[in-house]
């Protein structure tokens, strides 16, 4: 088969952008820890408030690990504050009883959409201590933009 060299160049070219694009997503998961969300886990959104799951919203601090159950609805977060320890793995699990929303924590990797009829759970570290804005990043309505939380990540005590 005859390929003129221009369009040589051009396949490899794409080729070469191919394999750049791709490399973009194995820095972010190896880098950033970034991950699309895989936990499957489904809630009625109609009963998100009965729910025994979300009956006690809040930062649990346990065997298991620090855990924070809080739900989006428009236009708020339940708690709007969450307070963390530093330097320990925090799993945030998270439902919506409405429509879509997000849950970013600013300047940090911690970052969900918030999906009614499932629970969205991740977990992070975070190292510095000090208070981090959440935000909503889905629009989902007009009180979207005032749809904020806030983080406090304290100093461990010993
Ligand atoms: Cu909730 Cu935007």
């Amino acid at each position: 088969m005859n390929v003129p060299l221009y369009e040589k160049i051009w396949m490899w070219a794409s080729a070469v952008l191919i394999v750049a694009f791709l490399a973009t997503i194995g820095v972010g998961v190896a880098g950033s820890a970034l991950q699309p969300p895989s936990h499957v886990e489904t809630i009625d959104p109609a009963t998100v408030w009965r729910d025994p799951r979300f009956a006690r919203r809040g930062v649990t601090v346990d065997a298991n690990g620090v855990t924070v159950v809080a739900v989006a609805m428009m236009f708020a977060f339940n708690p709007g504050e969450i307070r963390v320890p530093a330097r320990r793995p925090v799993t945030f699990r998270m439902t919506s009883s409405d429509v879509i929303h997000g849950f970013q924590i600013v300047g940090t990797n911690g970052n969900t959409m918030v999906v009614p009829g499932y629970v969205s759970q991740f977990t992070t570290t975070f190292d510095r201590p000090g208070e981090y804005l959440i935000v909503c990043n889905e629009y989902c309505g007009l009180g979207h933009h005032l749809m904020s939380a806030k983080l406090i990540v304290e100093e461990a005590r010993p």
